[in-house]
């Protein structure tokens, strides 16, 4: 079998908080289809990472993705590319419905409607509580369910990688099952993940390699199995 392509490759990658530094050199990769977990305790910088890569944080160091180096840090720019980002702490707009939350991830391709109609297919599908619960305030959802929205509204946006982060935070066992039931599926349907999680328990069911970050650099990488082994060494990392 060929050797399934890097689709985002980085590089010594510094970033900043004003004069700030919270990311030293840090290096990592995602294949095409391919879920990775990003593991680390509070403040490691997990979500700084993701921040970086968004063009959110100052940043410095190499980003590659599909194969060209992606500079400057427009966020626009970085979701017309494909890379989108569904922040922690599950954002999504309670005044609006379900439908229209969905819609604000297509906002750049929203006169295209059959291309629409095909993407809320897809979430539909993926999520069928959300079809169900399409004409209802998003206020009005349970935790999980607004989980389920915000990783909907990102999936409108044609992601080609995903970056997740904390999407089991607060959320009962059987909530995150289901919700880490669908992230499993992405590589499928051609979306690379990036799992944001503090729960190595958690993450380690779907992704098929993880990094573990602590004080803002990468401590240790490897295939899922290599750290099912090594629980201890990870309770260790995580606190
Ligand atoms: N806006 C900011 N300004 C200054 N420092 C920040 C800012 N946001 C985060 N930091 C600092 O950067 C470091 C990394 O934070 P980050 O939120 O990336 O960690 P994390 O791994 O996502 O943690 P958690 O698991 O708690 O979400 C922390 O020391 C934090 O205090
Ligand atoms: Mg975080």
């Amino acid at each position: 079998m060929e050797p399934r392509r890097t689709i985002l490759q980085i590089d010594g990658l510094n970033a900043f908080y004003g004069d700030v530094q919270v990311l030293f050199g840090v290096s990592l990769h995602i294949r095409e289809g391919e879920c990775v977990a990003l593991l680390g305790p509070n403040g490691a910088g997990k979500t700084t990472l993701l921040r970086a890569l968004s063009g959110l944080v100052r940043r410095r160091g190499r980003v590659d993705y599909c194969g060209q180096e992606l500079t400057g840090t427009g966020y626009d720019k970085v979701v017309r590319a494909g890379i989108i980002h569904v922040p922690e702490g599950r954002e999504v707009f309670s005044g609006l419905t379900v439908l229209d939350n969905l819609m604000l991830g297509a906002y750049l391709y929203h006169n295209q409607r059959g291309e629409v109609e095909m993407r809320k297919a897809q979430v539909f599908t993926l999520f069928p509580r959300l079809k169900e619960r399409q004409h209802q305030y998003a206020g009005t959802l349970s935790g999980g369910e607004q989980q389920m929205l915000a990783i909907g509204r990102g999936l409108m946006a044609r992601p080609k990688v995903l970056l997740l982060d904390e999407p089991s935070l607060g959320l009962a066992p059987v909530v995150v099952q289901a919700i880490m039931d669908v992230v499993a599926r992405l590589p499928t349907e051609g979306i690379s993940v990036l799992l944001v999680e503090q729960s190595a328990n958690v993450a380690l069911t779907v992704a098929q390699r993880a990094y573990v970050l602590n004080g803002g650099k990468v401590v240790d990488e490897g295939p899922t199995d290599y750290f099912r082994d090594r629980s201890r060494l990870l309770e260790k990392y995580l606190g």
